[in-house]
């Protein structure tokens, strides 16, 4: 094969230049125990079963210039096996003595935190400096930081800063981090540069040193510099000034260490072009919630505890597209209970946020891809608030366990958007998920059938693989047959309950099942249920392969449906649409909105160039702002093989970094490219090709090669996967 693939080339040379930064920084490194690999559960390194961090102060500047975020956490220790052990000690006169009372076989003589491209300048505990070295490391989970304590380390202090950009170079193209630094043209306004991070699953030991793991929940206050002219918010409730905070949380002694040492900062210290912002969460949380963004943002208010982050000129756009906020927060709270955690806000991000949305508390952190002008993709927002309770309350264990927030999730979205645009509109949602269940399924059955249950095992793989429908929709059907079985008056108070009980720590899927089965029978047994085989149904949904769709329709969506068929038909009969039926469509779809579009574009076949240009010709989807219906024709496009759309995909591909939106893409041409590559060297009795022959390949490397730099380390690492060739050249 000849060579075009120069910029493939690159990627591959960034994957080899793979250096391990830490060790060079590291300033009191002592050659400590390795833990042992057995210790790596949940994908975490840390030992919280011994020893957790339940509240953390934070001190970060945000440095635009050097792209890195610097400063001091300290940690306040809770010791899990300790307490009796503890209490005698104490009564010892001279507890500094008594260092021995730490079972090292325990590992209670040390404080393990995960970190991954960090560079830690110093640890100290009570008394002062501490002998710290880096434990386990591995590709996914980073390094294991193993810090020697005694008992009479309550608290830890840590200064570290994150990797600059010329160092994350050098850690190579695998290397993934929760923050991503954009430069003012990568924003809306194009006038101010800006950061966010994506700490779920596993990215918060990216940023900030810490038990990477959904178990161990903790409090946090933080202080953060950053540039006078941006904005600033954590997942946290944010305060402008100092007395301002100290009026609703007054001090407590030996609470917010930072705080008594950063006032002398703020006041006469701090440098000129920095503004400190600060922030509280009061209620614990997990570590992949820790979140933070520092941009050109402004706000706007739609209700006494809900606002609207944008940048000024996106501003007025997302008030008014997420107008309904205040109606979701109050139809959720009279489903499931209060709202804990005081005021819900939104930040829309810069498109190349890689997810849809992120419910870290306080502050949602959402797509601008959202922004249709029409309201019809609110229910991400229903979505994200939902989290409030399914997740940030009450936590999957383990990201084995990660159905429990999304499935329960997905399930809460939708009685959401029932209470507030009726049952058919939500059942019309359920169809498009339901849709894209099976395409999940269908895939999943070929290449990993295990990964189709809801208890998943991702033991030594990246918890990003459990990110599927399966979670998402095959959770929420399991819970929809649950509502059916029970009656939905009996589920909510089951669901009540089951949030009340956990709120604020973790369950497992386990425990659910017992949980679920427990309340099944007791309403069995007082009469209000009649018997069927529950937990053995139960047991099938959440641990068996696959599952029987259940037939669902939805009236709104039969009209998109039957004009996908007959479009279908007439192409398989090599006809093309006429004038006067483009008329008669457009009539039709007079009234459609995103969704109507989405299920008419995903059920259609691939067609031909006239019946493709035909479609472009009524419905200029060659030139739609919204992304979803952008994403399916796109799609559509591909798989018909018809290219006047590909500067189109082209130009998607390097406006939004949505990875759903996006990796899909890629993946597709690829397979396509492939296969005419393959049909074009048989065809010419050769084993080579040129790339501009093979449309679907040159248009996804010329896109990915202006995109990539863009895009999220997320979304990166993930395309890059797809562009291994040696596989398929063969
Ligand atoms: N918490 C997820 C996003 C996530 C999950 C990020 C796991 C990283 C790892 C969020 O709530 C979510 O589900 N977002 C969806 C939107 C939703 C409407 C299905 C997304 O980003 O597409
Ligand atoms: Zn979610």
């Amino acid at each position: 094969m000849n060579c075009p693939f120069l910029s493939l080339k690159k990627i591959g040379l960034y994957a080899l230049i793979t250096l391990f930064f830490n060790s060079v920084f590291a300033q009191k490194i002592v050659n400590l125990p390795h833990v042992g690999a057995k210790s790596i559960k949940n994908h975490s390194f840390s030992n919280y079963q011994q020893v957790y961090h339940y509240k953390m102060d934070v001190a970060l500047t945000v440095d635009f210039d050097e792209q890195i975020l610097k400063g001091t956490v300290v940690y306040h220790l809770k010791r899990n096996g300790l307490s009796e052990r503890s209490k005698s000690a104490k009564m010892a006169k001279n507890i500094r003595k008594t260092p021995t009372i730490l079972n090292p076989e325990l590992n209670e003589n040390k404080v393990i935190f995960d970190t991954k491209g960090l560079v830690i300048k110093s640890v100290m505990g009570n008394d002062g400096l501490l002998n710290w070295g880096y434990g386990d490391s591995n590709e996914i989970l980073g390094k294991a930081l193993e810090i020697d304590v005694t008992e009479h380390d309550t608290l830890i202090q840590i200064e570290y800063r994150t990797l600059n950009a010329k160092e994350l170079k050098q850690m190579g193209s695998g290397f993934i981090s929760a923050i991503q630094w954009l430069n003012p043209g990568q924003t809306h306004d194009k006038n101010n540069p800006f950061m966010f991070s994506q700490s779920q699953a596993i990215l918060a030991r990216t940023w900030i040193p810490c038990m990477d793991v959904p178990e161990v929940k903790f409090t946090y206050n933080a202080q953060v510099f950053y540039p006078n002219n941006l904005n600033a918010v954590m997942s946290a409730q944010r305060f402008n000034s100092l007395p301002e905070f100290l009026q609703k949380y007054p001090l407590k002694h030996g609470e917010f260490q930072h705080f008594r040492k950063e006032i002398k900062i703020s006041g006469s210290n701090a440098p000129a072009k920095y503004t400190v912002a600060y922030f509280y969460q009061s209620l614990p949380i997990s570590s992949y919630l820790m979140a933070i963004a520092v941009g050109d943002f402004k706000e706007k208010r739609l209700s006494e505890n809900c606002l609207v982050y944008a940048e000024p000129g996106l501003l007025e756009k997302a008030a008014w597209e997420f107008v309904d906020l205040p109606k979701m927060i109050d139809s959720a709270s009279a489903l499931y209970g209060k709202y804990a955690w005081k005021e819900y806000n939104v930040l829309v991000l810069p498109p190349s946020f890689p997810f849809g949305g992120m419910e870290n508390p306080v502050v949602t952190f959402a797509t601008p891809t959202i922004i249709t002008g029409d309201r019809s993709l609110v229910s991400l927002l229903a979505h994200e608030l939902a989290h409030s309770w399914s997740g940030n309350l009450v936590t999957n264990a383990t990201w084995d366990d990660f159905w429990l927030n999304e499935g329960f999730t997905v399930y809460f979205e939708s009685r959401i958007m029932e209470k507030l645009y009726g049952k058919d509109y939500a059942q019309m949602l359920a169809v498009l998920g339901m849709g894209e269940l099976k395409k999940t399924l269908k895939d999943l059955m070929e290449i990993a059938p295990a990964d189709t249950r809801l208890k998943l095992d991702l033991k030594g793989r990246n918890p990003d693989d459990g990110l599927t429908d399966i979670a998402y929709e095959k959770g929420r059907f399991f819970l929809v047959w649950c509502e059916q079985v029970m009656g939905r008056k009996l589920f909510d108070q089951f669901l009540n309950q089951y949030f009340k009980k956990h709120a604020f720590a973790t369950n497992k899927t386990e425990l659910f099942v017992i949980e679920l089965t427990a309340f099944y029978e007791k309403n069995v047994k007082n009469g209000k249920l009649t018997k069927i085989d529950f937990n053995k149904n139960v047991k099938s949904w959440v641990y068996d392969i696959g599952f029987k769709e259940p037939i669902i329709v939805s009236a709104y969506l039969t009209e998109a449906e039957s004009l996908s068929a007959q479009l279908n038909s007439l192409d398989h009969q090599n006809m093309i649409f006429a004038e006067e039926s483009g008329l008669k469509l457009k009539n039709v779809t007079r009234s459609w909105t995103t969704h109507h579009y989405l299920h008419f574009l995903r059920n259609l076949d691939s067609l031909s160039f006239a019946n493709m240009r035909f479609l472009d010709s009524i419905f200029h989807f060659s030139m739609t702002m919204n992304s979803e219906i952008a994403f399916d024709w796109c799609m559509l496009s591909i798989k018909s093989k018809y290219t006047p759309t590909y500067p189109f995909i082209k130009e998607f591909l390097n406006r939004v970094g949505r990875r759903k939106f996006v990796l899909p893409i890629y993946d597709f041409l690829i397979q396509e490219g492939q296969k005419r590559a393959q049909f074009w060297m048989k065809a010419n009795n050769t084993n080579s090709f040129d790339m501009p022959k093979i449309p679907e390949l040159k248009l996804a490397f010329d896109a990915y090669e202006t995109a990539r730099d863009g895009y999220h380390s997320v979304t990166r690492n993930s395309i890059d996967g797809l562009f291994q060739f040696d596989e398929w050249k063969k």
